[in-house]
């Protein structure tokens, strides 16, 4: 069985993260999204609630072979823990490239695994959840880039 990681901070998850997991789930037997607990960097939501939303989207997207879990420490310590051979990431620009490669080798060298990449689809490419949550805070519209339930919860932590 093909098993892969799909791994990212989700904070929070955006309609760019959704197309890349859809697809994966079509590419491989079994995807597990792996939200990072990411203590140090200061996020909008916490990594329950990240979690929450990712499985909202996966139920509403009928994605069946795809489960959501956090993991803290190392992404490659995650995959052997579930079973995965193989990282999923979404490249949106050439801007993504260069980070995205230099991860991909250290994961390689740190215990032989592969990270396949998938182009963002293009209507997606420029979408960020930095971005999101900034046009949020100004008062923009944020409903074209994250599910209704991800926009809703945006938009009342950041008026909060
Ligand atoms: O959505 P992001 O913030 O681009 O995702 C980055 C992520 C979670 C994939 C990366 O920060 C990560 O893998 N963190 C886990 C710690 C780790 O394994 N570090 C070494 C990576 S080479």
């Amino acid at each position: 069985m093909r098993r892969a990681v799909c791994p990212g901070s989700f904070d929070p998850v955006t309609n760019g993260h959704l197309d890349v997991v859809s697809r994966a789930a079509g590419l491989f037997d079994h995807v597990v999204v792996g939200v990072l607990v990411n203590e140090s960097k200061r996020s909008l939501f916490e990594v329950g609630e990240r979690v929450e939303m990712l499985r909202e989207a996966v139920a509403e997207l009928r994605l069946a072979n795809v489960v959501v879990a956090s993991f803290d420490g190392l992404l490659v310590d995650f995959c052997r823990e579930q079973g995965a051979q193989v990282i999923v990431k979404g490249l949106r620009s050439g801007g993504d490239v260069d980070y995205e490669l230099q991860m991909a080798q250290m994961n390689k060298a740190l215990a032989g695994v592969d990270t396949a990449f998938l182009p963002t689809s293009p209507a997606w490419a420029f979408v960020a959840s930095t971005l999101v949550k900034e046009v949020a805070r100004l008062g923009g519209d944020i409903d074209a880039f994250v599910p209704a339930a991800v926009a809703a919860r945006v938009r009342a932590r950041v008026a909060g």
